[in-house]
C-alpha cells in the first residue's frame, strides 16, 4: 500500500507512530461498496509536515479541522490528502449564498410518480463515512449553518427534515476550508468555529515552493525555479501590502504556465495567460506585468527554462 502520497510522508519524516495509527485506522474501517467510486488519489502531495502531523492528530482523536488561511496555502490540497491517507471517501460542498439546508442533506424528488429522497453530498458522507470537505465554510448562511450543528459535535446527528434521524458512521470527519485573506473576511460564527480544531496555514515558502517545483518539473533549472518562486513570492508580499489583489497570488496559474513552457511557448507569453491576464484592472495589470519583467527575462525561451537531458 506505498502509493506517491504515502511515500511523502515518510520521506517528509512525518511521525511513524501517527502513520502507524493512520494504518490501524484504515484497516479498522471498511469503505462501503457504494462510495468505493469516491476514493480520489490527489494529484499533488501535500508538503509540510508539522501541518500533516497535527491534521493527522486531530482527524485521529475524532475531531473535525478547520483550515484556515489566505489562498493557495493548500488548504483543499491538505484536504484531499487526507481524505486519502485515511483512506476515507471524499464529498465536498462549496458554500455560497445559495447552499440551503436541502443542498446539503437532501430533497424529495420525483421518481416515476413517486416521491423518493434524494441524498445530498453531506448525507452521503454522514453514512458510507466519508471525509467531507466543506469548502469556504465561512460563506454558509443560517440555514446551512443549523444543519452542521447537530452533525459537527458529540451528537453526531443530522435530523432530515420529514424523515427520521441518522446518525454519522465513526469514519465521518469534517474538514472546513476558510479564506482568511488579506482583504476583508467574512468570519465564521463563533458556534460553528467552536465545533473544530483549527489550523492556520502557512503562506507558501520558498521551501515549500522548491517542493512543489522539484515533484512537478525535476527538469526545471535552478535559474529559472528561482526566477518562477522569486516571481510568486514578489506577488505575496504585494498582495500582503494591499498592493495588488490575490489574483496574480495564482500558483494553479504559475504551474500551468510552467507546463505551456515545457511545450515551446516563451516564458514571458505563458506567464501572461497563467498569470497577468487575470487581473482585469489595468492598473494592476500593470504592476503585476512590471513584476514579471523583473524576475524575467524577456529573450527567454523553453530552453532557458528546462535543463536539459
Ligand atoms: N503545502 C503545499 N503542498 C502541496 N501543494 C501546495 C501546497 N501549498 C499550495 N499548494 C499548491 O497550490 C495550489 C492551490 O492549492 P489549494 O489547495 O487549492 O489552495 P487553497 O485551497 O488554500 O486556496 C495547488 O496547485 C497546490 O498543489
Ligand atoms: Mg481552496
Amino acid at each position: 500500500m506505498k502509493d506517491r502520497i504515502f511515500s511523502k510522508l515518510e520521506e517528509q519524516g512525518v511521525s511513524r507512530a501517527l502513520i502507524r495509527d493512520v494504518e490501524q485506522f484504515r484497516d479498522s474501517h471498511r469503505v462501503p461498496e457504494q462510495a468505493a467510486d469516491r476514493l480520489l488519489e490527489p494529484s499533488m502531495p501535500f508538503f509540510g509536515k508539522e501541518i500533516l502531523e497535527m491534521s493527522m492528530g486531530a482527524l485521529l482523536v475524532g475531531e473535525n479541522l478547520l483550515l484556515s488561511g489566505s489562498k493557495a496555502t493548500g488548504k483543499n490540497v491538505l484536504a484531499e490528502n487526507l481524505a486519502w491517507i485515511f483512506g476515507r471517501p471524499l464529498y465536498s460542498v462549496s458554500f455560497h449564498v445559495n447552499t440551503d439546508s436541502s443542498s446539503l442533506i437532501g430533497t424529495d424528488t420525483f421518481v416515476n410518480q413517486e416521491v423518493c429522497f434524494r441524498e445530498g453530498p453531506i448525507y452521503q458522507c454522514a453514512v458510507n463515512g466519508g471525509f467531507g470537505v466543506l469548502d469556504e465554510i465561512n460563506m454558509a448562511k443560517n440555514d446551512a449553518a443549523a444543519v452542521l450543528h447537530a452533525a459537527l459535535d458529540y451528537r453526531r446527528m443530522i435530523d432530515v427534515p420529514g424523515y427520521s434521524r441518522i446518525f454519522l458512521d465513526e469514519a465521518t470527519r469534517f474538514i472546513g476550508t476558510m479564506n482568511y485573506g488579506y482583504a476583508g473576511t467574512r468570519e465564521l460564527n463563533e458556534a460553528l468555529v467552536s465545533r473544530f480544531l483549527v489550523i492556520d496555514m502557512p503562506n507558501l515558502t520558498e521551501e515549500v515552493l522548491h517542493q512543489l517545483f522539484q515533484y512537478q518539473f525535476p527538469d526545471l533549472n535552478p535559474r529559472a525555479e528561482e526566477a518562477l518562486s522569486g516571481l510568486f513570492l514578489d506577488f505575496e508580499t504585494k498582495a500582503e501590502n494591499s498592493e495588488i489583489s490575490t489574483k496574480p497570488l495564482d500558483l494553479r496559474g504559475l504551474l500551468a504556465a510552467v507546463r505551456l513552457m515545457k511545450i515551446g511557448i516563451p516564458p514571458v507569453r505563458a506567464l501572461q495567460m497563467g498569470i497577468v491576464n487575470k487581473s482585469f484592472d489595468g492598473f494592476e495589470k500593470e504592476i503585476v506585468q512590471d513584476i514579471v519583467a523583473t524576475r524575467i527575462d524577456e529573450a527567454w525561451t523553453a530552453e532557458d527554462i528546462f535543463c536539459k537531458g
